[in-house]
């Protein structure tokens, strides 16, 4: 982490049972605009024993607070309250999210109405949770009965970092879940910000903990305590793999999603203009940190030079700058960390292949993590940087012959989060959706999510779905009950 110091550093409280408070061991950690490398919080230090606390009220909320009884009604409208909230204070959360990670203001105002918007979805889900009765054959009566999971352990990322809270919250308290939320150690503060609200729009105390803290001392608590029902995690594939591994001993539900190498498959026929267009959006939008990022670009190889050439022109011509400044279109990366790592990345690309734009540190700006557009191509898909996922923006263009190689090209990743494909020709667009291996596939488009819509991987981008009725039931049980209609014996002794 860099140093850096500048005035007007507020220190901040974690919430736990419903109280604002230091960490346990009274420690702090600094919180960075990564545009300007200057600390601009502190927030607490979270460890094992803050876990407990947080896990012990979220278990008595859970088990004997008010929220055990509440209706899915007064759930929903915890939720739309809170969704109001954000609305109102939609330009104070954009700047902070925007501060805090660096990503452009116009996109980071996206975010924040997406939260409101994913609030809102699942207050209206909270009393759509119905059960079944099973046709069973003797004289019972046979229901299926969906519960809520119980106690959530939420870990999530810095890239969207308020939205991937509302994932992970809306579902689960729309369910009845009380919940542990632990944000990334980089971008805690629009979380710390929300929870303000919690008591406001009625939530009862304990119901939604947030825990500020590092990945092992604080994340690896909340995985391993055995109170906890069910993790949600969103991150990199190294620790989804270690929170499976540890989730393991107390047999808890987990639910993964963890990013990948997604391909972007453009085809000879396909509109040229909205192609190139589509190509930079899919892999540049908020800086390439972005689990979806179509970061393989496979193009066929008839216009495969004219393809490299037009999108390295535009490439060239975004704008890089201040995330606060209403026309920038890429701000810098989150961290001093992320940026050496994509910075790496860089120099083995330029090994790997040939730079068709960008490739180094944008230098308009004198401060701050800011990384140029970079294209490379005549990548070879078993190259380092068509592997392995980067998380910046950092683009590889594959070239490619004919429909049956492009999938084949598509396919060969170890990941499975996204897809998307580009033709006028239904047949083919059809076909490959078919064929892709990957929890989401759009034709003529990449990366518009919906609320409404799932989201979730194949192979190692993870397990389980977020959003729409599929995120809810993650944090549902099925309960059996039978019920004998036969008053006499069971008569078999
Ligand atoms: P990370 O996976 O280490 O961090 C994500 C979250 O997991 C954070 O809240 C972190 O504190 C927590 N965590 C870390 N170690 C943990 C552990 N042992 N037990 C429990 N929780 C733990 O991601 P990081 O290091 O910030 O980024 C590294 C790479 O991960 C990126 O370059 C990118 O490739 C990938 N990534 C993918 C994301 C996605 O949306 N799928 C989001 C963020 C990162
Ligand atoms: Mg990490």
């Amino acid at each position: 982490m860099p140093g850096g110091v500048t005035t007007d550093v507020k220190t901040y409280s974690m919430l736990i049972n419903g109280e604002w408070i230091a960490s346990n061991s009274g420690k702090t950690f600094p919180v960075y605009d990564p545009s300007t490398e200057e600390v601009i919080a502190q927030v607490p230090e979270a460890n094992s024993d803050d876990v407990n606390r947080a896990v012990a009220a979220a278990k008595a909320a859970f088990e004997e607070g008010p929220w055990a009884t509440t209706t899915a009604q007064e759930r929903g409208r915890v939720l739309f309250r809170l969704a109001e909230k954000v609305r109102q204070n939609l330009a104070m959360l954009a700047e902070l999210e925007c501060r805090n990670s660096g990503k452009p203001i116009v996109e980071a105002e996206f975010d924040i109405n997406d939260v409101a918007t994913c609030f809102e979805y699942y207050g209206g889900l909270a009393t759509k949770v119905v059960g079944y009765v099973n046709p069973v054959p003797d004289n019972a009566m046979s229901l299926s009965l969906k519960e809520p999971m119980g106690i959530a352990g939420q870990i999530i990322p810095w890239n969207y970092p308020l939205m991937m809270a509302a994932w992970k919250l809306a579902p689960a308290l729309a369910a009845g879940c009380t919940c542990v939320l632990k944000p990334a150690e980089q971008t805690p503060l629009t979380a710390l910000e929300l929870a303000r609200w919690f008591d406001e729009v009625g939530l009862p105390k304990g119901v939604v903990n947030v825990v500020t803290g590092f990945g092992e001392s604080c994340g690896s608590p909340l995985v391993r305590h055995p109170d906890v029902n069910k993790i949600a995690f969103t991150g990199s594939a190294a620790v989804g793999k270690i929170i499976v591994k540890e989730a393991a001993d107390t047999v808890k539900r987990v639910t993964l999603e963890l990013g990948g190498k997604s391909p972007n498959i453009f085809f000879a026929d396909a509109d040229f203009e909205a192609a190139i267009d589509g190509a930079l959006f899919g892999v540049f939008i908020n800086q390439g940190e972005v689990c979806s990022a179509g970061s393989r670009i496979l193009v066929q190889k008839s216009i495969y030079s004219k393809f490299v050439e037009a999108m390295a022109e535009k490439a060239k011509k975004i704008k890089i700058g201040p995330p606060m400044e209403r026309d920038t279109k890429m701000g810098a990366l989150v961290s001093k960390e992320q940026y050496d790592r994509v910075v790496s990345y860089l120099e083995i690309g330029k090994k790997e292949a040939k730079v068709a734009a960008g490739g180094g540190r944008a230098d308009n700006c004198a401060k701050g993590y800011y990384v140029q557009p970079t294209i490379f191509y005549n990548v070879d898909n078993n190259a380092r940087i068509a592997r392995e996922e980067i998380f910046g923006p950092v683009a590889a263009v594959i070239p490619f012959d004919d429909e049956k190689d492009a999938l084949k090209i598509a396919n060969d990743t170890p990941y499975g989060l996204a897809a998307a494909v580009w033709t006028r020709d239904i047949f083919k667009a059809m076909r490959a959706v078919k064929a892709l291996r990957a929890g989401i596939v759009w034709v003529n488009h990449m990366q518009p999510t919906y609320v409404e819509a799932p989201w979730g991987g194949y192979k190692q981008s993870g397990f389980g779905r977020e959003l729409g009725p599929w995120g809810i039931e993650e944090y549902l049980e099925t309960k059996q009950v039978y019920i004998n209609l036969n008053e006499a014996p069971i008569g078999w002794y």
